[in-house]
């Protein structure tokens, strides 16, 4: 059995990669950075003494997906935990102007995620067992003139993670829905949120409790349920006119 983090790279993703670890499982990493990748998991096998082992993934090389499955499989046993932590914000800029960027987006947060899910899903019916973790963002939730190609995406994410769960529920797999708010990594590098930003470790214990319990949908950090609420209700005549 073991856990695969997809998007090993990203901080969250390491320190959760450390969570499988010290809970004893065996951990694939995965990244397109597989030098960095093969550090990370050289330190998950030093600071847990779980096996762990780096691989390559790039959630736009699609005709390669299938494989990766199947290799981690071969290499660690069945998968019992997938967690899609890739992510890329893009510039809103650029997406506007070069539909290449923005498809780089749509593909990285959400058709890379649909292929790599898919895939994933098949050998956990056989094994009739599993669990899926999306991490997805608050973006997602309303679409806004600053980040909506990014927004979108992550929000198609969402949905499809919930048709996904819907599907699964008569088998036993669960599909677990992280809606992350501000968390202190690269993606929010140099940015003045105003908002309390949250630390990648206690992002990744939230995500590692929300997995073990099989919850279906979390805000972290939980505030943001409240601030999505909000953010939701104003009427459309009034949100189009703020400058968000
Ligand atoms: N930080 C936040 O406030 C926040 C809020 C909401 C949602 N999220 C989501 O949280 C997740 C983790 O992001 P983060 O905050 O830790 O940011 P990050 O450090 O930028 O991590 C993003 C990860 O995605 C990987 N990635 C991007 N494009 C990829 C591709 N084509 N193929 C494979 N991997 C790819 C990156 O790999 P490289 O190292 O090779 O670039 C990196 O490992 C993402 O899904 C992000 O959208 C973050």
């Amino acid at each position: 059995m073991s856990v695969l983090v997809l998007g090993a790279t990203s901080r969250i993703a390491h320190e959760l990669a450390l969570r499988y670890g010290e809970a004893g499982q065996a951990v694939a990493v995965a990244a397109r950075d597989l030098e960095e990748a093969e550090r990370i998991a050289a330190d998950v096998r030093v600071r847990t003494t779980a096996p762990c082992e780096a691989f390559m993934f790039d959630a736009l090389a699609f005709e390669t997906h299938e494989a990766l499955v199947s290799f981690v499989a071969e290499r660690l046993g069945e998968i019992d935990v997938a967690v899609l932590a890739f992510g890329d914000m893009g510039e809103q800029a650029s997406s506007q102007s070069d539909f290449a960027a923005a498809h780089r987006v749509i593909d990285s947060n959400y058709t890379g995620c649909v292929s790599m899910c898919e895939h994933l899903v098949s050998g956990m019916l056989q094994q009739k067992r599993g669990a899926i973790v999306g991490i997805t963002s608050v973006a997602g939730e309303r679409g806004r003139q600053s980040n909506y190609i990014y927004g979108s995406a992550k929000g198609a994410f969402t949905l499809y993670l919930q048709g996904l769960r819907n599907r699964l529920f008569k088998s036993g797999l669960t599909v677990t829905t992280i809606k992350l708010g501000f968390v202190d990594t690269r993606m929010t590098f140099g940015m003045k949120t105003g908002i309390p930003i949250a630390s990648p470790e206690d992002a990744s214990l939230a995500i590692f409790q929300a997995q073990a319990r099989g919850a279906d949908v979390v805000y972290y950090p939980w505030f943001w349920a409240g601030i999505m609420g909000v953010i939701r209700a104003i009427p459309e005549a009034a949100f189009k006119r703020l400058s968000l």
